[in-house]
Order: C-alpha cells, then structure tokens, then sequence
C-alpha cells in the first residue's frame, strides 16, 4: 500500500503586512506552518514586481522555518547564487522562464538547495516528464502566476491527479505542491487530489483572524482529506 505523505502548509508572504513582517512570521511559525513561501516576481514573467534577495535574506533572519522560494522570473540562473546565498532552501523556477530546464535544476541542486519546477496552469504535466527525476519538488499552479487572492482555477484538481500519478512512477519521494486560491473549503480536495504541500497566502495573512487562527482553521479542514 502506498504511504500517504505528511501535508506541510506554506504560508506565502505576499498579503503579510510588510511593515510589521518579522511579527508576521513570527506568528506564523508559532501557528505551525512547515515552510515560508516567499514569492519572487519580476514584472516580466508576470504582470507584477514584488521583491528580491535582499528580502530572502532579512527573512533568513526572522525565522528558522525552511525557505520556499517561488522564483517568477525570465532566465532565472542569472539569480540563483544570490537567492541560494540569501538563504533559500528549496528553490522552484518556472519551466516557462528558462530555455535549459535541465542546467538550470542541476545549478540549483549544485548551490545545495532542494529544486522545484512549477508548471503554469496552461502547461501540461508531461513538459517536465524528463526532469522528474531531478526534482525535490514540483509546484502546481492553481491560479495564473502574478498575484495573491486570485480564485482557484477548477480543472486544476484533474492535474494535480494526473501529476501525482506521474510523480508516484518516477520521482516518489518528491513533493507535490499547489499554490493559488487555497482555502479552508477547497484545501481537503487538493490534498485527496495528491498534493502534500500547500501554499496559502490571503488565507492566513488577512484581516479575519491571526495567522495562527488561520492556519488552525485549514489544519482542521484537512482533516476532511480521506
Ligand atoms: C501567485 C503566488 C502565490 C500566491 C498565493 O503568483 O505564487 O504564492 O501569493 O496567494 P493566495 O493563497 O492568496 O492565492
Ligand atoms: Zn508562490
């Protein structure tokens, strides 16, 4: 039988209070969260600029939680060493941004950091069925990439199956994560869909309840998952 994977849940910086962040990350890490997603734009991959390595590594210095850094950038090898040496630790670049997918992942894992590939949601899983088994991690996007809050995108469900079952055939021990729109309703369905790790951004850092209120109230909906 196969083993189920311990769902870990990520809260992403994007909707934090950025002139209250170390509480913020703080508040989060006291409320469980297994990972700090921090989300890198460049206004060219996507519509949107959000912030570099410079902030990956004054959010080294806030926590001790591993650093998820979602890279949505063009050609990100030009920026690797910086983020690696800011303190990331897994770090997932976008299979739409670079021409040598490949280099790339093996840069990543050269500079000791675990490597991640995310797929837009108009790419389909078998654009990344090569590099598989190089990979720590693969990032389903459930809404386009660019900004926090968007609505889950619904036909995503069948790809997150789809992927899990890639991913069970040849890179297991891997993660599968889903980032966009994740919410106290939709997070059991994604994780019975296969995904074991979760980004939440506006679900845990929003106006309703403290992080740690948030992230109690998504650890109890999964407790739906079958
Ligand atoms: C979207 C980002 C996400 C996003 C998640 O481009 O990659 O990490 O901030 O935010 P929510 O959970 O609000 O959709
Ligand atoms: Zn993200």
């Amino acid at each position: 039988m196969k083993t189920k994977k311990i769902v870990k849940l990520a809260p992403s910086i994007l909707t934090a209070d950025f002139g209250h962040l170390a509480e913020q990350i703080a508040a989060a890490d006291r409320g469980g969260a297994d990972y700090i997603h921090l989300d890198v734009m460049d206004g060219c991959f996507v519509p949107n600029i959000s912030f570099g390595p410079l902030l990956v590594k004054a959010v080294r210095g806030m926590t001790t939680l591993p650093l998820d850094v979602h890279l949505m950038i063009t050609d990100p090898d030009r920026y690797l060493q910086d983020f690696a040496g800011a303190g990331a630790d897994i770090i997932t670049v976008h299979t739409e941004a670079t021409l040598h997918l490949h280099r790339t992942l093996q840069l990543i894992t050269a500079l000791g950091c675990k490597a991640g590939v995310a797929l837009n949601p108009a790419t389909s899983v078998e654009a990344i069925h090569e590099v598989l088994p190089l990979l720590d991690q693969v990032l389903v996007m459930t809404v386009n990439p660019g900004f926090g809050s968007q609505r889950f995108i619904e036909t995503m469900t069948a790809k997150i199956r789809r992927m899990a079952r890639l991913m069970d055939e040849l890179c297991p021990l891997a993660d599968l994560q889903v980032d966009g729109g994740i919410h106290p309703d939709n997070i059991a369905d994604v994780v019975d869909s296969g995904a074991n790790v979760i980004v939440v951004g506006s679900s845990v850092f929003n106006d309703k309840g403290t992080p740690a209120a948030n992230l109690a109230l998504l650890r109890e909906h999964l407790l739906e998952s079958v």
